[in-house]
């Protein structure tokens, strides 16, 4: 990306009717790419909303005209999995909700996905209440919300259908690790998937078994590993394919989408493409970390450096495990990409200094995301830039119903577009990336291709390469449930999988299920 701006200051929100011209936007002579083709035309933007696409438009005077020749038009990315302001482990991610969502805008991310993560026993809904109150006032760009299901009751229960009824909430996570704080038991678990079914939820999963890592954990200790690497020696790949496997056989079982955050090893990967192969609604996320880096780092002679990538799920000591993800990625085998953001100074990882345990788990992504899979999606020839939309919008914008309001260039559309510039070159460093944390795990890594505009609602946030993100500026998303793109496969499985009654000696004496 070109020069950035040092932090803009936070100003209050300008009512949209005294904006501007700058709110009438054209942007010229781009290549206009969407997740399903690309033409060359023209996109005429009003008060936030994209109002024409074609060529020879006609359009109002003062308009802000972009040149976008030589460059791709595409849809702002959707980060469909970030933690900020996420109070974890004893203390609380350097990235708030301003300096996250900055961060994302810098990277041609328009719209991000947070987890509310209410603690065991807490309300869900206020928790929802409390991320709104940390969000609204300070996210930068638009977010839309998860939420986390960290214990299991009645109220719970009664709680998840008020959050999809009048909270704008389509999703749920649950932890199958993280024993004794927020994992449940494979009880609770299929009993949260059969709840999320009849709400027209998408059924979110942590997947990795946190019995086993309880057990390593206190192994390894015992026999003196403290440091990082013990981290993922806790938790090696198959301890996550176990949990990948289990959760899309208890979600089948009762006929609800399954979506796997964080996808992070070749054998989980494998399974999501297995279990799709099988006609089970699954949908795996990898994330930047996964896509673009390995877990040989744990090994660092460098405390510093090793404890700064330790996340759940490990990455993976393998190095071949990027590429091969991407590949999956490219084919359809996954289906979209987040960055799982959970950002922890160094300060912070050093609560776990002699003992892996207690290191914050968590790293960045948002800012690098597009750029990462631009880089090692497009550039390496796996993909081109119709998929690299699906995997970085179009695909999460339909699986939590946000599609075509986001995710898309079309007529009626939210105006987040970004002029992506594949003539870009980018070195990631911690020095000059916009996140408040202070390394970064893709330190070093070149990428060609980045956004030399990103305009979110209209507002042209990164100008020129220069960072304008306004405090306050984006707005809560509600996502409703029932998302066409996911009911539609799961209504026509139920047909499949109905119980049908058979006579018998005259009598009806049995059901069976045809599937
Ligand atoms: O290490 C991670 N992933 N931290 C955030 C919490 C989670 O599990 O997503
Ligand atoms: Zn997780
Ligand atoms: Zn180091
Ligand atoms: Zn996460």
């Amino acid at each position: 990306m070109a020069a950035r701006a040092q932090s803009t200051t936070p100003v209050r929100k300008v009512p949209i009717h005294l904006q501007s011209a700058q709110n009438r936007l054209l942007i010229k002579n781009g290549k206009v790419v969407n997740g399903d083709g690309i033409q060359d035309a023209d996109v005429y933007i009003e008060e936030g909303i994209i109002k024409q696409v074609g060529n020879n438009l006609i359009v109002p005077g003062g308009s802000r005209l972009i040149d976008a020749r030589g460059k791709y038009v595409i849809p702002g990315g959707i980060d469909t999995h970030t933690h900020l302001q996420l109070p974890f482990m004893g203390t609380t991610t350097a990235d708030d909700f301003y300096t996250g969502t900055r961060a994302a805008l810098a990277g041609g991310t328009t719209t991000i996905i947070d987890f509310v993560i209410p603690s065991k026993g807490q309300s869900l809904i206020e928790a929802y209440k409390q991320w709104r109150e940390r969000a609204d006032e300070k996210v930068a760009c638009d977010y839309a919300l998860h939420v986390a299901v960290t214990w299991w009751s009645p109220e719970v229960q009664q709680e998840m259908e008020e959050l999809c009824r009048d909270h704008g909430i389509n999703s749920f996570k649950m932890f199958m690790a993280y024993k004794d704080l927020w994992q449940l038991n494979d009880t609770e678990l299929f009993e949260a998937f059969e709840r999320c079914k009849q709400l027209g939820a998408v059924a979110q999963v942590h997947a990795e078994n946190g019995d086993i890592i309880k057990e390593n954990c206190k192994k390894l200790l015992a026999a003196g590993v403290t440091g990082p690497e013990g981290h993922e020696m806790s938790r090696p790949e198959e301890v996550e394919a176990e949990a990948v496997n289990r959760a899309c056989v208890l979600a089948n079982q009762v006929n609800c989408p399954l979506y796997i955050v964080h996808v992070m090893s070749k054998s989980a990967g494998e399974v999501v493409a297995e279990k799709r192969r099988q006609g089970i609604v699954v949908y795996g996320e990898p994330i930047a970390a996964s896509l673009a880096t390995d877990g040989k780092h744990y090994w660092n002679s460098c405390w510093r450096h090793a404890a700064a990538h330790v996340m759940g799920p490990p990455l993976r000591p393998d190095s071949t495990t990027p590429d091969y993800l991407m590949d999956l990625l490219a084919n359809d085998d996954l289906q979209l990409t987040g960055t799982d953001h959970c950002t922890f100074s160094s300060a912070q990882k050093e609560m776990g200094k002699g003992d892996f345990t207690k290191i914050p788990n968590g790293v960045n992504g948002v800012e690098e995301r597009m750029s990462l899979i631009w880089e090692k999606g497009v550039v390496s020839g796996k993909m081109d830039p119709t998929r690299f939309v699906a995997v970085t919008s179009m695909n999460a914008a339909k699986i939590f119903n946000m599609y075509p309001k986001k995710g898309c260039i079309a007529v009626g559309s939210d105006a987040d577009i970004v002029i992506w510039d594949p003539k870009l070159e980018h070195t990631i460093s911690a020095a000059t990336h916009h996140s408040a944390v202070d390394f970064n795990i893709f330190e070093g890594i070149t990428c060609r291709g980045g956004p030399e505009y990103v305009i979110a609602n209209g507002r042209v946030t990164v100008d020129e390469g220069q960072v304008k993100a306004v405090q306050g500026y984006g707005s809560f998303i509600p996502t409703a449930p029932f998302a066409p793109f996911v009911y539609d496969a799961v209504n026509e499985r139920e047909k499949v999988h109905q119980l049908i009654k058979v006579e018998r000696e005259g009598r009806i004496v049995a059901m069976r299920n045809t599937a």
